[in-house]
């Protein structure tokens, strides 16, 4: 079993669901530790509740040293033989040095369908685009922001009437699935990656494809 590593900044519902799926029987990896840079993280506490230890390697002090803090981080990641990291709603910038030494084994998840709305506020410019249908991605980190070979999607249909909070609501459901979907599939050697562009072993069906809205 791979230990896992996820990393937090805020309420971590990801890194719930990541830990919910991995505590059942037969899952490929375990939740090892969770890291937040931030000691206010509420998704500490939940961590916590369900066993998982916790550590707090605070970002600020650092500043602009991101090496300084990735030294830190390195060694609690090393300390813990972790081989994996997930992160989750971690609101920090990697060096490129950090990001190449976990090329294939760092998980990120972006709630856009990349590479389509990445940085911030992904549902505002979801909406102001007009698209239809929306989703979420997990994806290997490379040094680009909210870029790198894709793992996993998922859709959701985007409503009339939605707001960025209603249509991130919606796709929060789905992050909540693909995400453990996405590790297991890792942590099972599903996944290729050839020039960053991932294949993966599970197989879909040619004709199955959503479509939004749907007209009846
Ligand atoms: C999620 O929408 C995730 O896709 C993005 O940040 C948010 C974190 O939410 N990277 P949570 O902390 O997992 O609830």
């Amino acid at each position: 079993m791979r230990p896992v590593a996820i990393l937090i900044s805020g309420r971590g519902s990801n890194m719930s669901a990541l830990i919910e799926a991995a505590s059942a029987d037969g899952f490929p990896a375990e939740i090892a530790l969770v890291i937040s840079n931030r000691a206010d993280a509420p998704g500490l506490a939940n961590a916590q509740a369900k066993g998982i230890k916790t550590l707090v390697i605070e970002s600020k002090p650092f500043g602009k040293d991101r090496a300084g803090f990735e030294q830190v981080l390195q060694a609690a990641l090393d300390a813990h033989r972790i081989e994996v990291i997930c992160l989750a709603g971690f609101m920090r910038l990697f060096t490129a040095e950090f990001v190449q030494r976990w090329y294939g084994r760092m998980l990120n998840i972006h709630p856009s369908l990349l590479p389509s709305f990445p940085g911030l506020d992904p549902h505002g410019q979801a909406l102001r685009a007009g698209v239809k249908i929306s989703g979420a991605t997990v994806h290997f980190v490379i040094p680009e922001t909210d870029a790198g070979p894709i793992i996993m999607q998922g859709a959701v249909p985007v409503a009339n009437d939605d707001t960025a909070d209603t249509l991130a609501a919606r796709v929060l459901g789905v992050e909540h699935q693909i995400y453990p979907q996405a590790l297991r599939l890792l942590a099972t050697d599903g996944i290729k990656i050839d020039r960053d562009v991932t294949t993966n072993t599970a197989g879909v069906d040619a004709n199955d494809c959503l479509i939004a809205p749907t007209v009846i």
